[in-house]
């Protein structure tokens, strides 16, 4: 017996060593971390308990069948944060660069079914050259068995990745189809095809940063959620991020006990619109004046500002917060923010979160970038997001809702649960200016015209009263009882359930 636990012990530490120390040492001098290490900040202090330490793979070419690493580049398993069950995979790119075989996939596999049995999230942490080059096809399926697990537990369980390496070529579709994805500067790339097949087919010159990296994915291509300075920052704001979110679709979101008070007022909004209705305000600000402890959880900032997203909590229970940027393109709604936007409440209803939407909309961006691009089936992908959720809806217009904006908004009429306005609203069906130009087109010879005119409109249409005459808003409130009447509202919507018609999926236009 002794014998054996000694074997034991031997083989443990042999597999705790990944592809060795000189490997280590070099990946510690790139500022990373290994596998291991990354997966001990993350996880609860002792709770990890690893599966398949002793899984190694069967290739036999190329020589490797003398080459063999007990665990074969990935580490996985189970544990906690702050108490709450996850699964993790961490690849090794000590051993073989990460690259993924049949066996590691399996691995990965693994603790994915098993996630889907109990209805845990699953985290995966990606340093990886890609495929096993040794081991082609066999690779290839590899992956192709991660995808499909990823696309069954798409919406059932949460699905985060956090690239901390390479990841490259096909391998970058397992994280595009996980719900969030998070990135470490400077030591992280994601792309299809990297700078040399770019340069051989297309003549560009690119880096791996320029094609592929944090800021690439988190300002340009929206691919990316948020980037983080190191690993270690990277693991600390996940574990902060878990923490709003529900372990699967079936449960509610855990609730935080907040000294926050739900009936606190906030005096400061009062002031927060400014008299000219041109000028901006930031919404940021807002949104940290109503929710619990200021705490906003923003995704995306970089990456379409005119729209903003994120978590927060109100008297404790996670909310997703929506809202327009007035700082950003005057908060227009155009085809990167509508897909941002559209993409967040899914995951929001999909996960019983309920949706508080913040608007300041003066429509949909004007221009031929945007009709070209396809503003109109992008558009559409967030006015469908916001008509099926099913989640509590509470809307709160806060200066302009014009037009087809007004209605993708959370909407009444697209069941909006609770639809406020402050007074300062402006629901319409597009801004005075452009109305009355419209309207009065044979007569406005002169700047007092115009201006008179425009007055006019103003006064008779640019006010939440019409909304509120038909019921469109269920209140005008003052801006600083917001928190209050927000909290209220989701309370009296706790129960809610509707649902929609059965179907076996919809088809949002993609
Ligand atoms: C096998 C690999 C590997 C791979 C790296 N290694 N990638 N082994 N298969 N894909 C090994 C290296 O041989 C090396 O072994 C060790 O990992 C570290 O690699 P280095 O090159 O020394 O590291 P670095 O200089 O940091 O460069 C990292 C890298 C580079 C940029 C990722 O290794 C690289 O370009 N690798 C190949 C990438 C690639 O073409 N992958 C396949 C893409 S196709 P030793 O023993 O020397 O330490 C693909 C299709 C997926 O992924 C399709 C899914 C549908």
């Amino acid at each position: 017996m002794h014998k054996i636990i000694e074997e034991l012990e031997k083989r443990r530490e042999r597999a705790r060593l990944g592809g060795g120390k000189e490997r280590i040492s070099r990946q510690h001098a790139k500022g990373k971390l290994t596998a291991r290490e990354r997966i001990e900040l993350l996880l609860d202090p002792g709770t990890f308990e690893e599966w398949d330490m002793f899984v190694e793979h069967r290739c036999v070419d190329f020589g490797m069948n003398k080459q063999t690493i007990p665990g074969d580049g990935v580490v996985i398993g189970y544990g906690t944060i702050n108490g709450r069950l996850v699964f993790v995979f961490s690849q090794d790119f000590t051993v073989f660069g990460g690259s993924l075989s049949e066996s590691h996939a399996a691995k990965i596999s693994k603790i994915m079914d098993q996630a889907m049995n109990v209805g845990a999230p699953v985290i995966g942490l990606n340093d990886s050259g890609g495929a096993r080059i040794q081991e082609g096809v066999a690779s290839l399926a590899g992956y192709a068995e991660v995808f499909q697990r990823n696309v069954e537990a798409s919406g059932v369980i949460p699905q985060i990745s956090v690239i901390m390496g390479p990841c490259a070529g096909g391998a970058v579709y397992s994280p595009a189809i996980t719900d969030f994805i998070f990135m470490v500067e400077d030591t992280s790339y994601m792309f299809v095809t990297g700078p040399d097949v770019v340069k051989t087919v297309t003549h560009e010159e690119v880096t791996h940063e320029e094609l592929g990296g944090a800021a690439t994915h988190t300002s340009k291509s929206g691919v990316a959620h948020n980037a983080f300075a190191n690993d270690v920052e990277a693991l600390l704001y996940l574990r902060r991020f878990v923490d709003f979110l529900p372990a699967n679709n079936k449960e509610k979101p855990p609730v935080r006990p907040t000294p926050d008070n739900p009936d606190r007022v906030e005096m400061s909004l009062d002031t927060m619109i400014p008299a000219n209705p041109n000028k901006p305000y930031d919404m940021k600000e807002l949104i940290e004046k109503v929710v619990d402890e200021g705490d906003f959880f923003e995704l995306q900032p970089d990456y379409a500002a005119n729209i903003i997203i994120g978590f927060a909590r109100m008297e404790g229970s996670t909310v997703g917060v929506v809202a327009n940027q007035p700082m950003v393109l005057a908060g227009c709604l155009d085809i990167d923010s509508s897909i941002k936007a559209a993409r967040f409440v899914r995951f929001c209803d999909a996960f019983n979160i309920p949706i508080i939407t913040f608007v300041d909309v003066p429509g949909f961006l004007p221009g031929t970038a945007q009709e070209l691009g396809g503003i109109i089936k992008h558009g559409a992908k967030l006015l469908y997001a916001f008509a099926e959720a099913t989640v509590p809806k509470v809307t709160v217009i806060t200066r302009k809702a014009y037009g087809g904006a007004y209605d993708v908004m959370s909407s009444k009429h697209i069941r909006g649960d609770v639809n406020f306005a402050w007074p300062s609203a402006e629901i319409a069906v597009m801004g005075p200016k452009g109305a009355v130009e419209i309207i009065f087109r044979g007569d406005l010879d002169s700047e007092e015209k115009v201006k008179a005119r425009t007055d006019e409109y103003r006064e008779r249409f640019a006010n939440p009263f019409i909304a509120g005459n038909r019921g469109f808003i269920d209140d005008v409130i003052m801006p600083h009882n917001t928190r209050v009447r927000i909290c209220r509202s989701l309370r009296m919507l706790k129960n809610k359930k509707i649902e929609n018609p059965w179907k076996k999926h919809g088809n949002i236009p993609l």
